[in-house]
């Protein structure tokens, strides 16, 4: 990443919110389910698949947990009553992971009944290192009581995922999981750093929950994985059916068109909500080009932006 690149990336907290606000559009529906449903509806009617975040994490409040589930249930019925797919992805963190895996459990396991009583399905996301092990105990229970109404998702950057995905096969009973490589920054004890290595865990850990029959959601946008992804799935009976690519909105949007159009499904990921600031910046981090327009709108005008 060139030097100003980075640099811009660092400064990133210092570039008041509403620049980043403004930047934050193509990355987020808006701060409202009435801003995401009808972005929802437009994807499908493209013929994307879509799944919908409402923005939170790190819960410290059993009170801010319920201020989730009311939301995420108001979400539910609100894709039912437009007859739209009702398919959720939710935080462990933000349905009280930090507080007790109890009460986690009985706040994912009423909103799958919820969403699988309209044929509906939820995904458990996965978060920093020390909440893997925890979420991965919850899962295990919401998988045994819900089935395939409910999935979770392995970071192909942890040394400790291919153990996972073995583990997780080996588990009798349906799976679904979405694959993507790792947002966090995770220390190099744990976790490949170079893109090439955590590509090719990717693939390898691609390859057992394809071949062990799991339905994998592999979540990408880089182009060279897509492909590597598009031949395994060739190559491995009936996986054409147990596969689609996962996007989140606003990021390689060509790409996505491209996927589609060769007849590979798709999903985008839509993110809603007020707690927007944290979500975005990660985005930023990831695209230095906008980040640099970010650190740059501090010294222009905002209507320029
Ligand atoms: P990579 O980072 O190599 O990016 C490939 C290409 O896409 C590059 O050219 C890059 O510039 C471009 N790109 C990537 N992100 C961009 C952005 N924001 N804006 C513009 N260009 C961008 N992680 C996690 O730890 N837990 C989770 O639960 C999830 N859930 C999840 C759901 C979905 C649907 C997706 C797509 C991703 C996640 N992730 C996640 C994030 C994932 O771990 C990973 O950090 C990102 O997908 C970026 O990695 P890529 O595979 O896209 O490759």
């Amino acid at each position: 990443m060139p030097f100003f690149d980075k640099l811009a990336a660092a400064c990133l907290p210092l570039v008041p919110r509403p620049v980043v606000r403004k930047l934050s559009q193509r990355y987020i529906a808006g701060e409202n389910r009435a801003d995401a449903t009808p972005v929802g509806g437009r994807l499908e009617k493209a013929g994307y698949r879509v799944t919908y975040d409402l923005l939170g994490e790190a819960v410290e409040q059993a009170a801010d947990v319920e201020d989730a589930i009311v939301e995420y249930s108001a979400l539910i019925e609100a894709l039912e009553k437009e007859a739209l797919e009702v398919n959720i992805s939710l935080k462990p963190t933000q349905m009280g992971l930090l507080l007790a895996e109890e009460l986690c459990f009985s706040s994912v396991s009423g909103l799958v009944k919820k969403a699988n009583s309209s044929d509906g399905f939820v995904r458990f996301e996965m978060e920093d290192s020390p909440t893997v092990t925890g979420t991965l105990n919850v899962f295990a229970n919401l998988r045994k009581k819900h089935g395939n109404g409910v999935g979770c998702v392995l970071q192909a950057m942890l040394f400790r995922s291919e153990q996972d995905a073995k583990d997780l096969i080996a588990t009798p009973g349906p799976l679904n999981v979405r694959l993507v490589k790792g947002i966090y920054v995770e220390p190099a004890e744990i976790a490949f750093q170079k893109h090439q290595e955590i590509n090719q865990a990717y693939l390898r850990i691609l390859k057992i929950l394809l071949e062990g029959g799991a339905f994998v959601a592999a979540a990408t946008h880089d182009e060279n994985l897509v492909i590597g992804i598009q031949e395994i799935v060739r190559h491995i009976l009936g996986a054409d059916e147990r596969c689609e690519i996962q996007m989140l909105l606003g990021v390689q949007e060509g790409l996505r068109q491209k996927i589609r159009h060769d007849g590979f499904p798709v999903r985008v990921y839509v993110p809603y909500g007020s707690q927007w600031y944290p979500y975005v910046i990660r985005r930023l981090r990831k695209n230095p080009k906008l980040a640099r327009y970010a650190f740059l709108g501090m010294f222009q005008r905002q209507e320029k932006l």
